[in-house]
């Protein structure tokens, strides 16, 4: 059985608490796509976890894998592993043979792009992890997978064929000067450790076949989305967009599961209560003045991996619409409703007008999309109250207007909110209903 959690929004909608809310009974949390991009936050206690890799199961101390969707930067990856046991957790987390590897050139690579765009419209405000080139890699039949790094013959006939074409790119095209990140004999000594290290520890597997075992054995597996549907490469906001598919489709891809067993799972879309952004593109829906100070300090609004401060936005219906249709979703999950109160009124983006027509999904191009005027529905604000009382309570306890919030959005997407974040907590959370049940 499976149960996925998807970003319904702009990543950041609190899907590493979600996972870590429901995914107490899953035996195996499995990351499908993106990469070391990701920030997940888990609050556990007074241990704040910050997870980029590592699937947020791993904090509650399921087998976290990640799967062949996913692209995998070993050096993080230990890092992160190494500073989790530090933090006195032992997390299991494998990995598939045949996920992607980001390697030093790739950042390098994402670097001096975004830098030569900087000035134009075209900038997408990475996050400097070298995700895009390392998925333009694995699309042009050049990339080096984790089991290329076991086997030093393919490993080295791989960094041989590409390196002249990422040096010619970094050199000639960005006017860079390539240094270590682009030596072959630097590469192969690190990489091939990195191989013995996942060979020694028994990191690699066939993340596939071995979901496929230990469903039948009827252990229950989360899959865990990063990012969220506005940044999938395919439905999002392109070219402001990630370069992978957080949409639940990919859910199957990139763990190798099939989607008829994906597809008789819950697929759970996170929505924040309201929008936040880390990067550039148009967002209609978008606040600024004291009300986005206000959110952005009442939300902490600063992106997990790289500090900046997050733009915010009323929730965008249209954008959830769309999400909803593309994912499939058969519940959603809302969090942050704490953040929004103490308003006096919480004002919701519930269609568009575009040339002289009302919409009530997103158009297809971005250029359309940043035409957008966001016809506004207003709601009554909700006090400020004791939400871990009202968390022990349930959602009966939660003030009248923030009922009419939550109810107005699952009639809207037509799918139940079967879990309400009220604050960053386990304890401050909701849950109405057992996806596993
Ligand atoms: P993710 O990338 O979707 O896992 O989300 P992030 O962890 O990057 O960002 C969500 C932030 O909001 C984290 O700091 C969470 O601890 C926090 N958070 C999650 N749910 C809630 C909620 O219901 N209320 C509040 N106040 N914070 C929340
Ligand atoms: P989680 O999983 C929010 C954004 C970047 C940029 C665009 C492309 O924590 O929700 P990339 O480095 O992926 O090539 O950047 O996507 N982005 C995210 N925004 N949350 C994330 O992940 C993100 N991962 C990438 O800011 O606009
Ligand atoms: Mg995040």
């Amino acid at each position: 059985m499976t149960v996925t959690i998807v970003g319904s929004q702009l990543g950041d909608e609190g899907k590493g608490r979600v996972v870590d809310l429901l995914g107490e009974p899953a035996d195996v949390v499995v990351r499908y796509q993106g990469g070391d991009n990701a920030g997940h936050t888990v609050v556990d206690g007074d241990t704040k976890y910050k997870l980029s890799l590592v699937p947020s199961g791993a904090i509650r101390g399921k087998v976290g894998l990640l799967g062949n969707g996913v692209v995998i930067n070993p050096r993080t990856f230990f890092d992160e592993v190494d500073g989790l046991r530090e933090q006195g957790l032992d997390p299991t987390v494998k990995m598939a043979k045949r996920a992607h590897v980001i390697m030093p050139y790739h950042r390098a690579i994402d670097g001096i792009e975004e830098a030569a765009k900087a000035d134009s419209d075209l900038e997408a405000g990475t996050t400097g992890r070298g995700i895009g080139p390392t998925y333009e890699d694995k699309a042009g039949r050049r990339g080096i997978r984790i089991g290329d790094l076991l086997d030093s013959t393919v490993l080295r006939e791989r960094l041989e064929y590409v390196m002249p074409h990422k040096r010619a790119l970094y050199e000639e095209v960005y006017g860079g000067d390539p240094g270590a990140a682009f030596d072959i004999e630097a590469l192969f000594e690190e990489f091939s450790e990195f191989g013995e290290r996942i060979r020694s520890e028994g990191l690699a597997v066939d993340v596939g076949t071995y979901l496929e075992d230990r469903i039948a054995a009827g252990d229950r597996v989360m899959l865990e989305g990063a990012q969220g549907t506005s940044l999938d490469i395919d439905h999002g906001i392109y070219p402001y967009v990630t370069s992978s598919n957080p949409t639940a489709g990919y859910a199957s891809t990139g763990s190798g599961l099939g989607v008829t067993e994906v597809g008789q799972g819950s697929v759970i879309g996170v929505i924040k209560a309201y929008l936040s952004r880390v990067g550039t593109g148009p967002l209609p829906t978008e606040l600024d003045g004291d009300l986005a100070e206000y959110i952005r300090e009442e939300g902490g609004e600063y992106g997990t991996v790289t500090g900046r401060p997050r733009r915010v936005g009323h929730l965008d219906m249209p954008m959830l619409r769309t999400a909803t249709r593309a994912n499939g979703f058969t519940d959603i999950a809302i969090n942050h409703l704490d953040v929004l109160a103490g308003l006096d009124e919480v004002k919701v983006g519930h269609a568009y007008e575009h040339d002289g027509e009302t919409r009530d999904t997103m158009p297809a191009t971005t250029e359309r999309w940043g035409e957008c005027e966001p016809v506004y529905r207003t709601f009554e604000g909700w006090s400020d109250v004791d939400w871990e009382a009202v968390a022990a309570t349930g959602f009966k306890a939660l003030p009248e207007p923030a009922k009419e919030y939550v109810s107005y959005i699952e009639a809207e997407l037509g799918v139940p909110a079967v879990a309400l974040g009220l604050g960053p907590a386990r304890e401050t959370a909701i849950v109405r209903e057992d996806p596993w049940a």
